[in-house]
Order: C-alpha cells, then structure tokens, then sequence
C-alpha cells in the first residue's frame, strides 16, 4: 500500500510518500519561518499564498524522490482541518484534483489524527489503545487512542495550548519566531528555581490544562529576572503542569503506553519528564523522533494508510474544516474558548 500524504493547515507546506509497512519513501517540507517573522506570529494569508507556491513542486519532488508516479499511489491523503482554513484548503484541493487525475481514493485527515498515530509510524510495536499527550501550537489535549477514528478526550486546554505558552514567552523574553525551540535553548543556560510561576490546575481532579496565567506572570516579571532565568523557570513550570495532568489522566484509564506528540514533544525537557512518569508507572514510554513531532507529511501519509486499512475513504466534496475535534463526543469545558 502506498500512499501520498498533503500538509497545509499551518506554516508548514509538505509531501511525502509512505508504505503500508510503515517505509518513508519520499519527505519534503517548506517552511515559512522567514515570511512571518517579522510580525512574530504565523499571518494565515501570506501563509495560504506560500502553500499554493509550495504544494505543486514538493509533490513533484516527493514523486521523483520515491521514483513512482501518481498511477502507482493507492490513495491521496490530504488534511482538511482543523487549522488555517485558507491552508487547509490549498492542501485539501490539491489532494481533490491529485485523487480525481489519478482515479484514486481521497482520504481527508484530521491533523490531529495525523499528530496521535505519528508514534505508531515509527514503532511498530506500539498497540492500542496508548495515552496520548498531544501537545502543539494549537492544541494540548490527553486522548485515549483505540484506533483510528476512535478516540476518547480525556482533557484539553481552558485557554492558551502548550506550544502558543511558548511563543507567547518567546516574544515577552524578545526570543523570537518560532518560540518554543528559542526558549528551550535559553533554558539550557538558565536555572528553573530562579523566578517563582504558577502553576495553573496543578492538583485539580479533573485532568485538564491552563497556562494564561503562568503567561501573564512571566509579562509581569519580564525584566526583573535573566532571560535565561525566565526561560528555564518558564519551561519548568510548562513541564510541572503536563506531568501532574497526565499523572491523574494515567489513573483514570488502562493503557498499553505514554506517547506525546505534536510540536512541543520536541522540548528535551517535556520528553524527560514524561519518560519519568511513564517509568513510575511502568509503562512504556514512546515519542515520535524530533523531525516528526512538529508538523509534516509522514504523518500525514500514514494517517492516511492507517484510514485506509481499516476501509475509511471520503468524497471528493469533503469540506475543509477550521475546527475538528477528534473526539466529537467529549464535553464542553468551563472556561475552555475556542481550542477543539
Ligand atoms: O505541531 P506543530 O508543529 O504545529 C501545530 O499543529 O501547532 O507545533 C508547533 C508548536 C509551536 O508552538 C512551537 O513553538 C512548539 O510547537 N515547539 C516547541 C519546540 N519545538 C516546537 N515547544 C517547546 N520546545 C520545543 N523544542
Ligand atoms: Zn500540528
């Protein structure tokens, strides 16, 4: 089974082509980084423009790379949400066109979805279901994972998600775009008992997250502290809050293993403590190498061929959708704004 994989929900643009037997034939990725770093912050319409660019030729690419072309692809799956829809529609209707041209199936994948089967890519032996930390840009949920398509929320955010506690840090500290990487490297030279930080929901009974007010509290104190200082006791307290939330989320469910993923499973700091926990629980703990935990293709791909093994496929007038929660289900949670 091969299949093409599409990303465009943020600022990323990629291709890639991946096996059924979990072989990556062909990766290709553009970043944006340098078109929006001097508004510090992802702006959705020079990032549609640059996916409309990019798409094309990093399909190109990723073909040549893999030397198979279109006719040799089984499906195409192309994410349509959530995430910036003017992207999520570039992917989406490049993936429509590519499926039609070629008589292959569309998958439409939720990009959560692509983040919460990722660890699944690169190890084999990772069963369900797992308790899945998903921490990104957008989103900081703790899922159950049972199988693609099935999915149990246990906890989400109230109001920021981890990776925007990041870039929110990054630019008070003046570290820059993108956020998380500068504060972790930062963080290396600081010392984490420097500056006192809440932390936000430590200790609640229900497993969920909030870290508006660790992110006012570092605006306060900014200045009277070494950026250094700042970054690590931030970082510390980031680290503190996902290990006390998943440490209640473990209790309420039985799971084969700890996983994280989504961008900020790239911090050092996060994946060390989190394997601590697994460990004190003696579970298996499992995250995705660094080049997977942020967004790409691969994940995208195998999203796709998980789908596709289990017989789901999608009409080629699926729309592209700014918000998709994965667990349709869960409930609302006081305070919680926007975030699926
Ligand atoms: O999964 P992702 O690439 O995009 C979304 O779907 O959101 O995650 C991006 C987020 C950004 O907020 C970024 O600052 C954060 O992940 N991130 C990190 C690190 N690398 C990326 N946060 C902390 N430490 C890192 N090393
Ligand atoms: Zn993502």
């Amino acid at each position: 089974m091969l299949i093409l994989g599409l990303e465009s929900s943020c600022d990323e643009t990629a291709a890639a082509l991946v096996t059924g037997d979990r072989r990556i034939l062909a990766h290709k990725l553009a970043r944006q980084e340098e078109a929006h770093r001097p508004y510090g912050g992802v702006v959705p319409e020079i990032a549609a423009r640059a996916h409309v660019e990019m798409i094309g030729p990093l399909v190109e690419q990723a073909l040549a790379e893999a030397d198979v072309t279109l006719s040799e692809v089984d499906a195409v799956a192309a994410t349509a949400g959530p995430g910036l829809i003017g992207g999520v529609m570039v992917g989406l209707v490049t993936g429509k066109a590519l499926a039609l041209a070629a008589n292959k199936p569309l998958i439409a994948v939720n990009h959560l979805e692509g983040h919460a089967l990722s660890p699944r890519l690169t190890d084999p032996d990772l069963q369900f279901p797992y308790l899945l930390l998903l921490v990104s840009g957008g989103h900081c949920q703790l899922l159950l994972v049972e199988g693609p398509g099935a999915y149990r929320r246990l906890a989400t955010t109230i109001d920021d998600a981890a990776g925007e506690a990041f870039d929110k840090t990054a630019k008070l500290l003046g570290l820059g775009f993108p956020g998380g990487p500068a504060v972790e490297e930062a963080a290396r030279r600081g010392d984490p008992r420097a500056v006192p930080l809440p932390r936000p929901l430590v200790g609640s009974a229900e497993p969920h997250f909030s870290f508006a007010g660790l992110k006012s509290d570092v605006a306060r104190k900014a200045g009277q502290y070494a950026v250094e200082d700042m970054a690590a006791s931030f970082q510390q307290a980031v680290v503190d809050c996902l290990v006390d939330r998943t440490r209640i989320a473990l209790d309420k469910v039985t799971a084969s293993a700890l996983v994280v993923a989504g961008g900020v499973a790239a911090n050092k700091a996060v994946r060390g403590a989190l394997e601590a926990l697994a460990a004190e629980h003696g579970l298996r703990f499992v995250a995705p190498p660094l080049w997977l935990c942020t967004d790409n293709a691969a994940m995208i791909a195998w999203a796709g061929a998980e789908r596709f093994a289990a017989g789901f496929t999608d009409p080629l007038d699926f729309p592209a959708r700014p918000r998709w929660p994965l667990d349709p289900e869960a409930e609302k949670v006081r305070g919680a704004g926007v975030k699926a």
